[in-house]
């Protein structure tokens, strides 16, 4: 039996009713349907439209509705179309008559948008709180790597020395934009749709201020045609999703470069790493592959959302059921991505030896030729002097900190007694001027102000 089968006289052929079912995924709505079917009949209510005692009826058949449901999920089950008909089926089996008034002036077009809203309205604070648990580990790293030292990379060929806090603290950067994004596709989800009807409104005096703010809501839709089919706060999210993914794909892949032996800048903990069926020696990074290639999944779907709304006629169309499974995969991947990626940094220990030995040598270039331009030479002239040095150093498989001083002079006569000793990687971070930069003040600085952003004082 579904809520519109009075209107037809066959029975529905399975191929084409079981293809349009939702139950089995918008369960996942069913606390945030009752309660939006809560404030729906309160709403009633105050608009005379319900009886007292009707209203009241509705009321506790709902409550007890909820509570069963969240008791016991397989309560959450049975043969309905979706999500809305099986709270109404059991509405209706627990209180009779009165359930069946409670869907006046309603449709599933704006309770599903309502629904969904109110879903990732308390999905995404979980989520933030999970981002915040692997920045937490990233400041955890900053602080207890003090003032070692590591390569960064262009073109991932060694660039310039660095603090292996600055390193940990720049995807942390990135996370904490995460935690915006989300908030921005939480308050873009932030508008109560009902009142909106099927797609023209609705033709009983609802009080939709007072609906929006007894569900949070901070305001009410615009416009209902808009409404029945705006998604927009669909896309904002999958696209924060997308992106929070994209920088844990890239935490991975920086970490699995780092960890391996050719770097082994950090260790893997063995609580975090997989081992090879064949190949005794593996210590493999499984959970930083999946997170890596967890981001095409999260990019798939918000591709696939946008290409379900394009070409879409105004008002609600049936596409639109696509949203769901694509919000509940994101979030689920994401959870769990962040979770994993959480376990590995928290555990992740620093090889400083390695770390440090990797940031000396040639990569040390731009603080000689900022030596040179800082006492006064074109810096495009001393870029040339010191890229013949390193030619040379090459050729003879050398390093800065092999020249003689007689050596430096040679190269230039602006170079002083002081050349060796700049020219170390300790010197080149020091010599950073600015707030961004590695310069070991401003990154105690920068990891102060993170701190401070993780434990607001009150
Ligand atoms: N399951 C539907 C969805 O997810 C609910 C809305 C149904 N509305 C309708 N007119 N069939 O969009």
């Amino acid at each position: 039996m579904t809520l519109w089968s009075g209107r037809f006289d066959t029975a529905p052929d399975p191929a084409a009713f079981d293809f349009q079912v939702s139950f089995g995924f918008d369960r996942a709505l069913f606390a945030d349907d009752v309660t939006g079917s809560l404030a729906w009949a309160e709403a009633l209510g105050a608009a005379g439209v319900l009886s007292k005692q009707d209203a009241a009826a509705i009321r506790k058949g709902l409550e007890e509705i909820l509570e069963e449901g969240r008791r016991d999920p397989a309560y959450v089950t049975g043969p309905d179309e979706d999500v809305h008909s099986f709270v109404e089926r059991k509405l209706v089996e627990k209180i009779g008559e009165a359930g069946r008034r409670l869907h006046t002036g309603r449709s599933r077009n704006e309770q599903v948008s309502l629904d969904l809203r109110l879903y990732l309205r308390r999905r995404i604070p979980l989520l933030q709180q999970a981002l915040t648990q692997v920045i937490t580990a990233c400041a955890d790293q900053a602080e207890r790597a003090g003032g070692a030292l590591m390569p960064s990379y262009t073109h991932l060929r060694r660039a310039q020395p660095v603090l292996v806090a600055h390193f940990f603290l720049a995807h942390a950067s990135a996370l904490r934009r995460d935690v915006d994004r989300l908030e921005a596709a939480r308050a873009e989800a932030d508008a109560m749709p009902l009142g909106s009807g099927a797609i023209a409104g609705t033709s009983y005096p609802i009080d939709t201020a007072a609906l929006a703010s007894t569900l949070g809501f901070s305001r009410v839709v615009r416009n209902s045609i808009d409404a029945s089919s705006d998604r927009d706060f669909v896309a904002a999210f999958l696209f924060a999703v997308s992106l929070a993914m994209v920088h844990l794909s890239r935490v991975a892949e920086d970490l699995i470069v780092f960890t391996g032996d050719e770097h082994g800048f950090f260790e893997l903990s063995d609580a975090t790493a997989t081992g090879s069926s064949m190949m005794p020696q593996k210590k493999n990074p499984d959970a930083l592959e999946l997170a890596r290639g967890k981001s095409g999944r999260a990019i798939g779907r918000l591709a696939g959302w946008l290409t379900t709304m394009k070409g879409l006629p105004s008002g609600y169309n049936k596409d639109l059921q696509e949203d769901k499974e694509a919000v509940f995969d994101a979030d689920h991947t994401l959870a769990i991505s962040l979770r994993a990626t959480h376990a590995v940094i928290a555990r992740l220990a620093l090889n400083a030896g390695n770390a440090s030995r990797a940031a000396s040598g040639l990569l040390l270039a731009t603080d000689v030729a900022d030596y040179l331009a800082i006492r006064g030479m074109p810096f495009r002239q001393a870029h040339e002097i010191v890229g013949a040095m390193v030619r040379r150093l090459v050729a003879e498989g050398r390093d800065f900190s092999s020249l003689t001083l007689k050596e430096w002079k040679e190269a230039s006569d602006f170079f002083g007694d002081d050349a060796p000793q700049a020219a170390t990687p300790l010197e080149s971070v020091h010599a950073k001027r600015t707030p961004q930069s590695t310069n070991p003040d401003a990154v105690h600085a920068a990891l102060k102000e993170l701190k401070d952003w993780l434990n607001p004082k009150a």
